[in-house]
């Protein structure tokens, strides 16, 4: 099919697209995936197009990010389902590398690492994780050069890490952070739905019912962290199959976790529960409601992080 994006597999082909963009003076886009492409990623794809006249969207399945028990080989991969909706986000070129290509040697000697946002959380279940989100984004920031990088708010966590990647190594990327993208009933949209049984499925909405209940708490004047992550791991264990991983109520930059909500530091609830072969995550801002109407009025008062 004629305008289906160009799948180009080696760096010397998309450099070379790349150059050519630039040289006719077009602003470079990028939008880093493992494929399996749903409807936030169109909406990534989307974001970027907007403000990029050439996106490029990056398919890897990046074995480093993947623990030794963790999905890499089942991660479903599903090439001409991707490229049909790269073409209606139009984008204008896909990069889809094998590993062979992005490590060319075996596992890479050199890694980059952001320790203080990687041990916590996401990082603490799943050790050596946010080494490899950070390797492979720094190679591929690398392979595109200075250009405009769309993220998801679901994995929070990872846009932190690359956020702040980018501000220490003075990296001539630009982050944009693009809204969680939801299931009508408040399933955040996620490759790894798709490992759900339609029990699971159903049962994968206490993750956003608990979020929820989280604001609802914090609009009527709930202000203790250890309380919102009590109502966040009650919520979560009224649902029989979900398993907890971690409920947590943390300051939205630095990711340490907080004891209280106040106006000066944005606080973010983050929760990652099993259910069935599915680990997922989920997050919000928690914002103060109307009742401190001074949030708004102070123009010092840190707004969400992005
Ligand atoms: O969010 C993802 O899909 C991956 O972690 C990323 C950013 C493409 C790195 O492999």
């Amino acid at each position: 099919v004629p305008d289906l994006p160009r799948v180009v597999e080696s760096i010397e082909a998309v450099r070379a697209a790349i150059k050519a963009a630039r040289d006719a003076g077009l602003v470079i886009g990028l939008v880093p995936t493992m494929g399996a492409l749903h409807e936030g990623h169109s909406r990534l794809m989307e974001a970027c197009r907007a403000e990029a006249d050439f996106v490029v969207v990056s398919i890897f399945v990046n074995p480093t990010q993947f623990g030794p028990s963790e999905d890499f080989s089942r991660y479903p991969r599903t090439l001409d389902a991707d490229r049909a909706r790269c073409r209606s986000a139009k984008a204008s070129l896909i990069f889809a590398p094998t590993v062979d290509v992005m490590y060319p040697n075996g596992n890479s000697t050199a890694y980059v690492e952001v320790p203080e946002l990687s041990t916590v959380l996401d990082g603490a279940s799943r050790p050596g994780h946010f080494r490899g989100v950070a390797t492979v984004v720094m190679k591929l920031f690398q392979i595109v050069g200075p250009c405009v990088a769309h993220f998801g708010q679901k994995d929070y966590q990872q846009l932190r890490v690359i956020q702040r990647m980018v501000e220490d190594l003075n990296l001539l990327v630009s982050i944009r952070p693009v809204p969680t993208v939801r299931e009508p009933d408040g399933l955040a949209m996620s490759s790894r739905n798709r490992y759900l049984n339609p029990d699971e499925r159903r049962a994968a909405t206490v993750l956003w019912r608990a979020l929820n209940a989280a604001t609802d708490a914090v609009h009527k004047g709930e202000r203790s962290a250890d309380r919102i992550r009590q109502i966040l791991r009650q919520t979560i264990e009224s649902e029989t199959r979900a398993r907890l991983d971690y409920a947590e109520v943390a300051d939205a930059a630095t990711l340490s976790p907080l004891n209280e909500i106040v106006p000066e530091v944005a606080a973010v609830a983050l929760l990652a529960v099993r259910l069935g072969p599915a680990r997922l995550i989920d997050n919000t801002l928690l914002r103060l409601g109307a009742e401190t109407p001074d949030v708004a009025r102070d123009p010092s008062a840190k707004g969400d992080p992005e």
